[in-house]
């Protein structure tokens, strides 16, 4: 069984260094990168995607929490895809946009509101979220070998 690493963070800063890890550990997956994450609106994905996009040197100004951009591009190597996946709610409109064409490019593709897909399979990533209070998050990232994590 996959581990499942438990960090806690209790702060924004905190939350964006935990995402730049995370981006920097992405960045040496196999592509292409799949990472679905899960949490309440308010739970931090967006502020993760920031410390994420740092690893491929994206400014967290360019990152957007506008939840009406459904798919930003972000021309790294490899790609940045930033999907926000808010404003959807069932399957059509999932296929209309086109994700699944986003999902087989060699890319890293990171998906906020990964419940809105259900079960997927081939993600490299799982990350939920949880406020456990005004500041403090509870982030479980599942796909990431703790021995790449605590070195
Ligand atoms: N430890 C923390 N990590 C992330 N965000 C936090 C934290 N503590 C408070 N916040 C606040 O929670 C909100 C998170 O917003 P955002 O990242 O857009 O969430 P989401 O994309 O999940 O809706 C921001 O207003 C931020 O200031
Ligand atoms: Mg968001």
């Amino acid at each position: 069984m996959a581990d499942i690493i438990t960090i806690l963070s209790n702060s924004v800063s905190e939350t964006m260094s935990i995402g730049f890890k995370i981006g920097k550990i992405l960045k040496n997956k196999r592509l292409p990168v799949i990472a679905l994450l899960y949490g309440d609106i308010g739970a931090g994905k967006t502020t993760l995607i920031k410390g994420i996009g740092k690893a491929f040197d994206i400014d967290e100004r360019e990152i957007g929490s506008a939840s009406f951009v459904i798919v930003s591009v972000y021309e790294t190597v490899p790609p940045l895809f930033h999907i926000d996946l808010y404003r959807l709610n069932d399957g059509a409109d999932i296929d209309d946009m086109g994700l699944w064409d986003y999902l087989s490019v060699d890319s890293i593709c990171v998906i906020e509101w990964a419940e809105r897909l259900g079960n997927i399979d081939g993600w490299t990533v799982r990350i939920s979220i949880v406020e456990t209070d005004e500041e403090c998050r509870e982030i479980n990232i599942e796909g990431i070998d703790e021995k790449d994590w605590f070195i």
